[in-house]
């Protein structure tokens, strides 16, 4: 088992990564609060780790709102029927809500724990590799409405997340992958060194192998907690954890958020944004296809489908929530391991970017 901080002063909490943490859970189950306990899944992930999450919490009382699974679910009527919920509970400012499932879960439980009785506590149990890595940590929490993705949310911080790396045996191989794809991510913006590590273990990785898992997992995290320590509100170094969702948001919204995962997205978005710094030379050479081999080698797609129109995906591109209303901002690279944000780069130099990402 590994232990993570997230170091925000009174609002600090521990992030517990391991291989059969739910089952045996005495790392953290003293610290969930003896107060009334609401768990929110989903009727994929409920099935699967419920009895074991509430077998972990011994004889306290936990109700458990069940929602329906999807993207589609992080949604304004989930949120007030949660709210619902927990007001025909009797739940108090002492409650505690507790998120068990991926990162559409996590984000609507934090919505609805930031926002019931102006901010009760909540604890993640992230059962997917993105929401482990990513989701679950820094204190984003969010619902979609009709006009957009995320637009409706809040900071709040949880008071403990506890990744379970054994429940990533269930998760389905695409899911899985598109984990991997944020995983490095990490290393192309941020250590260099984790890149290669990601790129010797990635049979391991594929493999889902504990050791391998665990070990990345809480390297991944320590990033994260690295920059969500020093900026929590995404004024200046956190924005540096969108590397590849601009063009990857521009090929989701293209294909209508159907044909491939987000991870999946960032991915190909990855590689046409290390491609966008080698052709302004803002970095050396072979970085693009470095990042493309290491993504390879972990099953994720590197190229952005020509059936898909460049004019479109520049189009979505310019409605990205990184830009404000004067400069396009990118996160580009000045080397694998080394990002940073840049307003420079004109909109033919990003369409070629595109055009050389294709394929
Ligand atoms: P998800 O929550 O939809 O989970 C993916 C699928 O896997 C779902 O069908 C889910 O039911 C299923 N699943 C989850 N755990 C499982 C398990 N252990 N075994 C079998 N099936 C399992 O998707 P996600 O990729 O985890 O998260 C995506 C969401 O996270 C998006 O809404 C995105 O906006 C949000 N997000 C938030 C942040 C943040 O910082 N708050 C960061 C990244 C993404
Ligand atoms: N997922 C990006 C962030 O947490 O800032």
């Amino acid at each position: 088992m590994r232990r993570v901080d997230i170091a925000l002063g009174e609002r600090s909490y521990p992030v517990f990564v391991g291989h059969g943490l739910l089952e045996a859970p005495s790392a953290w189950a003293d610290r969930v609060p003896d107060a009334p306990l609401v768990v929110l899944t989903n009727d994929t992930v409920g099935p699967l780790y419920l009895d074991t999450l509430k077998a972990a919490l011994g004889d306290r009382t936990v109700h458990t709102l069940v929602l329906p699974d999807g993207e589609a679910e992080k949604s304004f009527d989930n949120y007030r029927r949660a709210i619902a919920f927990l007001a025909d509970h009797g739940v108090r400012r002492d409650g505690c809500l507790l998120a068990l499932g991926g990162g559409v879960i996590g984000d609507l439980c934090g919505f609805v724990a930031a926002t019931w009785m102006r901010g009760v506590r909540f604890i993640q149990f992230p059962t997917t590799l993105l929401a482990q890595v990513d989701a679950s940590v820094g204190g984003k929490t969010a619902i979609n409405i009709p006009e957009g993705k995320n637009l409706v949310g809040a900071f709040h911080q949880p008071v403990m997340v506890v990744a379970d790396t054994a429940t990533l045996s269930t998760l389905d191989d695409r899911e899985y992958r598109a984990g991997l794809a944020e995983i490095l991510k990490t290393g192309a913006i941020r250590d260099r060194a984790f890149l290669a590590d990601l790129e010797a273990c990635a049979p391991a990785l594929l493999d889902r192998d504990p050791e391998a898992l665990e070990d990345i997992v809480a390297r991944s995290v320590a990033h994260k907690a690295e920059v969500v320590a020093e900026d929590e509100q995404e004024a200046g170094v956190r924005a540096l954890l969108n590397f590849g969702h601009s063009f990857g948001h521009a090929v989701e919204a293209h294909t209508g958020y159907t044909r491939f995962l987000h991870g999946e997205a960032v991915a190909m978005g990855m590689v046409a944004a290390a491609r966008l710094s080698e052709q302004r030379r803002l970095c050396p050479a072979g970085v693009a296809d470095r990042i493309a081999e290491g993504l390879r080698r972990l099953g994720l797609p590197t190229l952005i489908p020509a059936d898909l129109d460049v004019d479109a995906l520049l189009d979505l591109m310019q409605l990205d929530k990184k830009n404000t209303t004067r400069q396009r901002r990118l996160v580009l690279l000045r080397d694998a391991g080394d990002a940073f944000v840049d307003a420079g780069s004109e909109p033919g130099q990003v369409r070629a970017a595109i055009e050389a990402s294709q394929g």
